[in-house]
């Protein structure tokens, strides 16, 4: 179920579309905003709320890639995968994450700190390689110490 706030905040969005579908991914992205990822309840919720299917929700949910249908860390770092940031050493990047963290791409660390996953372009090729962590974009990783690596882990606890 929709907690109250939730529903409050997606009513708010709803004023600014004809189509309450349209709002979509403004519900899904409060949903997350509250629960940290969006569960099939969820999507059967924001579907009923705004009169679309769950499968509609869905399909919007899972092309849209910083929706999380499943459960994530308490921080998210999203390693762009791209042809700019693979030219320039993703791979180097994605390995010392891999080998830090102690999980492969698509996991959780054990203490639920960090989820890590792959992204397309995050739009910063120029600066590549680059990853996203939460909301924070972190470019020009090509040369990855590990004490570089560490002090900007350190930041998320
Ligand atoms: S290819 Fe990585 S930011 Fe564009």
């Amino acid at each position: 179920m929709l907690t109250p706030e939730e529903i409050k905040e997606i009513e708010h969005e709803l004023a600014h579309y004809e189509q309450p579908a349209a709002a979509t991914i403004e519900a899904l992205k409060i949903v997350q905003k509250h629960r940290g990822w969006v569960s099939d309840e969820a999507v059967a919720d924001i579907a009923a709320k705004l009169g679309t299917s769950p499968a509609s929700v869905d399909s919007v949910a899972t092309f849209y890639n910083l929706i999380y249908r499943r459960p994530v860390g308490r921080h998210v770092i999203h390693v762009c995968d791209s042809v700019s940031c693979w030219v320039m050493g993703q791979t180097r990047l994605s390995d010392a994450l891999q080998q830090r963290l102690g999980v492969k791409l698509g996991e959780t660390t054990t203490d639920g700190r960090f989820t890590l996953l792959p992204i397309c372009c995050l739009g910063t090729c120029d600066r590549a390689p680059a990853m996203l962590i939460d909301q924070d974009t972190h470019r020009d990783l090509e040369s990855v110490e590990d004490h570089r690596l560490d002090a900007i882990l350190e930041k998320y606890k």
